[in-house]
């Protein structure tokens, strides 16, 4: 067991450190408070090559390991958390489909503007009635002169509001379940495709999060990403990617927290002395250290699974799960202490504390709520009884 990072995971944390703190992180209170999008950190991070971290250079990616992009998304979400979602949803949730069930051409004409961030991606599962119960998919796709049309409501979609590119799952075979599920390829450019909603949200205030309506919406017969009826498992083969970003993501905000804490109580004097000197700050200290890198190693544990491949589905499975649920709760954990450290100051916005709180809070929910996860731990641990 080796828990050195190689030469290019240490590259790729160096290099995403170092555009955290000196460009994210400087203007993460101004987005934060605008609910602009950043367009100017995106464009960079494609440049930087963190747009398609784990895909062939044959199709503009930067061909890294899984580790590398939870490295990336952790170092990023240090500075933006708002960032750090853009990049995961776009490479795991956008991309990642399109890689593992796409055809050449879907590679070819998909992955290459994807993976340099010319274009934005996303990926539409959650509908109102389907959120945790992801087979409760109501948006209907039939054939119909050769062109797929589509029907129905896609919410909370990441990236919703300025992808180019979504992938969408929808119902192809009624009174099936989850068998009748088929998932699509979708330009923002086609005919009966629009935008609705934009969300009003606690965290995460510069990330997009919309609806998106299709409104007889008509794609190509090609367009189809995978087999008729086997939509449900690429969903969920890409959740278990998706979930190894977002618990990277909740690792950054939560080191985030720790590092502003730790400076803080340093600096803070009160009855004469750093707040430091007293043992209540020291033990919230040592116990946000001890989970964040109790975290950190479950996050790369399970990035490292998926890197050694897909294949063995249940384990990629079951350590995304765990992962995700233990990073987002310490996440919830730890800043709620920063917090607590910070006093007053913490409440306010002079501070980042507060909005690393709020940040943090979305971890335990989005690409599967922390009920969720331990829904498919335990069914991977208990297996058939
Ligand atoms: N990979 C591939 N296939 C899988 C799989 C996996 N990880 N997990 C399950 N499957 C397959 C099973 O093999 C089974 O196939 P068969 O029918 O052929 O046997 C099928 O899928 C059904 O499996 P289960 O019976 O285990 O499914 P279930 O209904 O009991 O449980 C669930 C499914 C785990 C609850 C699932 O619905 C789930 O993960 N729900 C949460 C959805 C979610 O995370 N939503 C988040 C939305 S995305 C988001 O937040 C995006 C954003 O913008 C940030």
């Amino acid at each position: 067991m080796d828990f050195k990072l190689t030469e290019e995971q240490q590259m790729v944390k160096e290099m995403c450190r170092k555009f955290a703190d000196n460009e994210l992180a400087p203007k993460a209170a101004e987005y934060d408070k605008t609910h602009a999008f950043p367009w100017e950190h995106v464009k960079k991070l494609g440049e930087m090559g963190m747009m398609g971290v784990v895909y062939p250079e044959e199709y503009n990616g930067a061909g890294m390991d899984y580790v590398s992009y939870a490295i990336a998304v952790e170092e990023l979400s240090r500075g933006c958390a708002s960032t750090g979602v853009i990049v995961s949803a776009h490479n795991s949730l956008c991309l990642s489909p399109i890689f593992y069930f796409g055809t050449d051409d879907q590679k070819k004409k998909y992955l290459s503007k994807l993976c340099t961030g010319e274009w934005i991606g996303c990926f539409g599962l959650t509908e109102p009635s389907a959120g945790s119960d992801a087979a409760g998919t109501k948006t209907t796709a039939e054939l119909k002169n050769g062109k797929w049309v589509l029907n129905g409501t896609k919410n909370f979609i990441t990236n919703g509001g300025v992808a180019n590119v979504a992938v969408a799952i929808a119902v192809t075979e009624k009174g099936i379940g989850h068998k009748g599920l088929t998932f699509f390829i979708l330009e923002n450019t086609m005919k009966g495709y629009s935008v609705g909603k934009s969300e009003d949200k606690l965290g995460i205030c510069a990330s997009s999060t919309t609806e998106l309506i299709f409104d007889n919406c008509e794609i190509p017969e090609e367009n189809i990403l995978g087999k008729k009826g086997e939509g449900f498992k690429v969903a969920m083969h890409t959740l278990d990617g998706g979930r190894v970003g977002i618990a990277a993501q909740a690792l950054g905000i939560a080191q985030a927290a720790l590092d502003a804490s730790a400076k803080y109580a340093k600096e803070r004097v009160q009855f004469n002395a750093p707040i430091a000197k007293n043992q209540a700050i020291q033990w919230m200290i040592a116990d946000m250290a001890t989970e964040i890198e109790a975290s950190r190693l479950l996050v790369y544990q399970a990035a490292q699974f998926l890197t050694e491949g897909h294949g063995d589905r249940r384990k990629a499975s079951r350590y995304a799960a765990m992962a995700k649920l233990f990073a987002s709760e310490t996440s919830h954990r730890v800043t709620h202490k920063a917090i607590q450290i910070f006093g007053g100051y913490g409440y306010v916005k002079d501070y980042p504390v507060e909005r690393f709180s709020r940040d943090a809070r979305i971890t335990e929910i989005y690409e599967g709520t922390s009920e969720i996860q331990r829904l498919v731990i335990a069914s991977n641990v208990l297996g058939d009884y």
